[in-house]
């Protein structure tokens, strides 16, 4: 029944052995780098492809500051931190979105509130906070948001850029301004992706990126907080770094730090990867252009990028008409040996959230049950 999706994908890769949703591509200068990084005996957290690492990002990005971390998920947990998220905290976020998000939320003891995403765009959607916010929040005299249902203070937003294709993010920032919520932005997926010319990540007071082996680009594990605030740059590398005041001979930290560093063997292939992004987001765009017309004619909506943006495209979905068809298209694909998957199961409906306060969620609700992602790598 899927039969000529399965043609196209194996004509697009060449091949017709199992196919991946997403493989790396490395083939610039990732093994000279590394062992450039191996003979230099400076394979930790210390290392010049560090540094070299978080400052072409920072450029590329266009932050002031980036900070590099041990994957996307520490880069999260601490992005919150800075921005005060603790046990006494709220953070809205959006439930269609990778476990890591709402698991960030959690490592800071804080409880998530989960909101809808816009149809459209797959994030958070922006008329449903400012509804949930307007319904259900007051500000107190020391300016904070506070929960009515919980008299909690609601610290930060979460919104998370799907697949590389940016939320209405500059609307959501406004919003959050106005009830003095910190934006942290999870774009761990959407390194290339620009809203109305701005790329992502760059829009809130914190941005995450993540570098694990199916993103855009990798470093086998890794991540990065970028901020235009100095204050929070210093304090995010003091806090990844064990809290360890500099000394010549003494250890001593000045409270509970994280091991959280990206080592410099990561970082020397993040600098091979980068060299390449511009040229990797090309061949995704491409890959995406050549499903959009091959889906025009089908009855599977193609994902595509929402209006204003400009995605990476770093993830292929399609939307199919009902949870029943979804099944048959998973079942059919994956048996025939091309990798799909379905989009997240809704972080409410799982054991640990299930408590967690909820606005309607019907746009979530509807996604969940239709899209799957498809083929994704690139061929060069
Ligand atoms: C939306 C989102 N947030 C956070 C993460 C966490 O990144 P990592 O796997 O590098 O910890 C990922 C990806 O893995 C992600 O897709």
């Amino acid at each position: 029944m899927y039969k000529n999706v399965i043609n196209f994908i194996q004509e697009y890769y060449q091949r017709e052995d199992f196919i991946p949703l997403h493989e790396p591509r490395f083939f610039g200068n990732e093994k000279k780098y590394l062992n450039e990084a191996i003979d230099s005996t400076y394979v930790s957290s210390v290392g010049k492809y560090v540094t070299q690492f978080e400052e072409m990002i920072a450029n590329f990005v266009g932050s002031k500051y980036a900070i590099a971390t041990s994957n996307g998920t520490s880069a999260l947990h601490i992005a919150l931190k800075l921005v005060g998220v603790d046990a006494d905290s709220e953070v809205i976020t959006q439930p269609l979105t990778f476990i890591a998000t709402a698991n960030a939320i959690s490592y800071c003891n804080a409880k998530p509130i989960f909101l809808d995403v816009d149809i459209d765009t797959l994030g958070l959607s922006a008329i449903k906070l400012k509804e949930f916010l307007k319904e259900n929040t007051y500000i107190n005299e020391d300016g904070e948001c506070i929960n009515r249902k919980t008299d909690k203070v609601i610290k930060a937003c979460v919104p998370m850029h799907t697949f590389g294709h940016p939320c209405k993010i500059d609307e959501i920032v406004s919003i959050c301004d106005s009830y003095n919520i910190a934006v942290v932005e999870d774009s761990a997926e959407s390194l290339g992706s620009y809203y109305k010319g701005k790329h992502t990540g760059s829009f809130g007071k914190v941005g995450i990126f993540s570098f694990n082996g199916n993103k855009i680009i990798t470093t086998g594990g890794g991540g990065m907080i970028v901020t235009d605030d100095e204050e929070l740059a210093k304090r995010a590398k003091h806090i990844t770094t064990t809290a360890k005041v500099p000394h010549p001979y003494e250890y001593i930290h000045d409270e509970i730090g994280y091991n959280y560093r990206l080592t410099n063997l990561s970082a020397s292939l993040g600098v091979a990867q980068m060299e390449n992004l511009e040229l990797f987001i090309r061949k995704q765009r491409e890959l995406a252009d050549k499903y959009k017309e091959f889906f025009k004619d089908l009855d599977l909506d193609f994902i595509t990028e929402p209006k204003d943006s400009k995605s990476n495209y770093w993830l292929n979905g399609v939307i199919l008409k009902d949870i029943e068809t979804r099944d048959k298209f998973l079942k059919y694909t994956n048996d025939n040996g091309v990798m799909t998957r379905s989009i997240w199961r809704l972080m409410n409906k799982l054991e640990m959230f299930k408590d967690a306060q909820c606005g309607d969620l019907s746009n979530a609700l509807w996604l969940e049950d239709r899209v799957v992602n498809i083929s994704s790598s690139i061929v060069l």
